[in-house]
């Protein structure tokens, strides 16, 4: 049997962007494109080309990168939209109209006959031009069925090479999108596409519903950004796709990850730890039993590999952790406990959760250390004195005094701000103890207020793979910061050293 082909249209840079908060530069806008190339989608929709000349500038970057992906630019049903995006050079033309009543009255005040002539001037125009053009019907969800089924053959008649169903508000079910999209199918020739919001939650159960109908196309954003809610995520879509539908996409899904991560830092948007493939907790365990079986058999509790996404599985050592997830954490970093030491490694740690306590790797190593002993001291490097320089007229400035394995050393480094200038610092005080690339560095409020207490979390990977992630709160920043990277540093160097034995 033949594999359905399912295209991905990705709209992180247009209906991504559109989310309240969100304004990527031309350059951020590019770095993303090439990712997303790299990652491969079929269509990158790069952003709206009447909105500003930036847009257009980022639009035209994107199309003289070559990319394989096929770029696109969305327009209005109308000359002005049009030409803006042909003045981008893109290969394709993602052009629309309203076609519910509640849009058409309130919001164009256009009856549904003008509506439909504009939609086919636009696509007749926009083929004039020898591009692709994708036409979407905004609001189809809310549409009149047979006056959707007008608009649609109208538009295929006029050159529209795909046509798209959008639930623009959310509002579809599984159900509702699967009779539509059967519809819509039955009569269209062209692909369909489906284009889901999520403000119901139920956006890729809405795509998903439209392609098992017969579309072949989802329009999705990376980490599901978009629009309120959101819109339907690429990340969800294409595993699902993948693993449950036994459908095919273009996607080399060993590099989600790093695009979520690339997205999440360049758009600001924070990713819920329980997110589904790209949350921080989408491949952790921690309870006892889970762990138990993930360590024999990964899939007892993990449905898909965690490098499938390009990510890595994390045994967590908190209050449910079990003896077999603490041993596998130790083992990580090349202690080997006896079976009566575990004993009393797992009882005492036990005792030290039940207070309450988030514990960390650091405190069952501490554990571990008085029990096994003859472990090695596990800080190498602490942070003596930090001193910074900030302000409206000058460079922000860092200087640190730190002891690196016993010896005093110090360093100043400027930054953009107080928190790089220090990072830089440390980073450069220990280059040439520990090679490390700085994977992921959060900073987030953990409580209001102008002395809100900050969180900070780093991830350390260095050239061997080895990963070390810590946290540090403090009611400084910076100091978080640092006391944070400092912990990673040393958590590093301990595995490291461990290791080698
Ligand atoms: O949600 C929507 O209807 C859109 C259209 C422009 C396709 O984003
Ligand atoms: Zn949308």
């Amino acid at each position: 049997m033949v594999m359905r082909y399912i295209r991905i249209f990705d709209t992180t840079l247009r209906d991504g962007e559109q989310m309240a908060g969100v304004a990527l530069t031309p350059e951020d806008k590019l770095e993303i494109a090439k990712q997303l190339d790299e990652l491969g989608v079929d269509t990158i929709e790069a952003g709206f080309a009447i909105v500003s000349e930036g847009e257009r500038e980022a639009i035209r970057s994107i199309v003289k990168e070559g990319l394989k992906a096929e770029i696109c630019s969305l327009a209005r049903a109308n000359k002005k939209d049009i030409d803006a995006a042909i003045s981008c050079d893109v290969g394709c033309i993602h052009t629309f109209i309203a076609t519910s009543d509640i849009h058409l009255k309130y919001k164009l005040r256009m009856s549904r006959e003008e509506a439909l002539r504009r939609a086919v001037e636009a696509v007749e125009y926009a083929k004039a031009h020898g591009v692709t053009v994708e036409f979407s019907a905004e609001d189809a969800t809310r549409s009149d069925f047979s006056y959707l089924k007008e608009v649609f053959l109208a538009v295929e008649d006029a050159g529209a090479d795909r046509i798209d169903v959008p639930d623009t508000v959310g509002i579809a079910t599984p159900e509702r999108m699967k009779l539509l999209i059967s519809d819509v199918t039955s009569y269209l020739k062209v692909p369909v596409s489906v284009h889901c919001h999520n403000d119901f939650g139920l956006a890729t159960a809405n795509s998903l519903a439209g392609i098992e109908a017969g579309a072949s196309q989802a329009h999705v954003t990376v980490n599901g950004i978009g629009e309120r809610a959101g819109n339907a995520s690429l990340e969800e879509v294409v595993m699902a796709l993948q693993n449950l539908y036994g459908f095919k996409t273009g996607i080399r899904t060993e590099k989600i990850y790093e695009v979520s991560r690339l997205v999440r830092r360049l758009t600001g948007v924070p990713i819920q730890p329980n997110k589904a493939i790209v949350g921080d907790n989408a491949f952790s365990h921690e309870a006892g039993i889970h762990v138990h079986g993930i360590l024999s058999n990964p899939f007892t509790y993990e449905p898909i590999s965690p490098e499938s996404v390009g990510r890595k599985r994390v045994i967590e050592v908190g209050k449910h952790a079990g003896k077999h997830g603490l041993r596998a954490k130790l083992e990580e970093y090349g202690i080997h406990p006896t079976e009566e030491e575990m004993k009393v490694i797992f009882e005492r740690f036990k005792r030290l959760s039940d207070r309450g306590k988030r514990l960390t790797d650091t405190d069952l190593l501490a554990v571990a250390r008085d029990v096994v002993g003859g472990l090695k001291a596990e800080k190498f490097v602490s942070l003596e004195e930090l001193a910074v320089m900030t302000g409206s007229n000058v460079v922000p400035t860092a200087s640190v005094k730190m002891s690196i394995g016993g010896k005093v050393m110090v360093a100043s480094e400027t930054g953009v701000g107080p928190v790089d200038a220090a990072v830089k610092a440390i980073r450069s005080l220990t280059s040439n103890l520990i090679k490390a690339e700085l994977r992921e560095f959060r900073l987030e409020a953990i409580t209001g207020g102008s002395d809100a207490l900050g969180e900070a979390l780093v991830r350390l990977e260095d050239e061997e793979g080895n990963i070390s992630s810590a946290r540090a709160v403090s009611g400084d920043i910076v100091m978080a910061s640092v006391e944070a990277l400092v912990n990673g540093i040393n958590k590093l160097i301990l595995k490291r050293e461990l290791k080698k034995g």
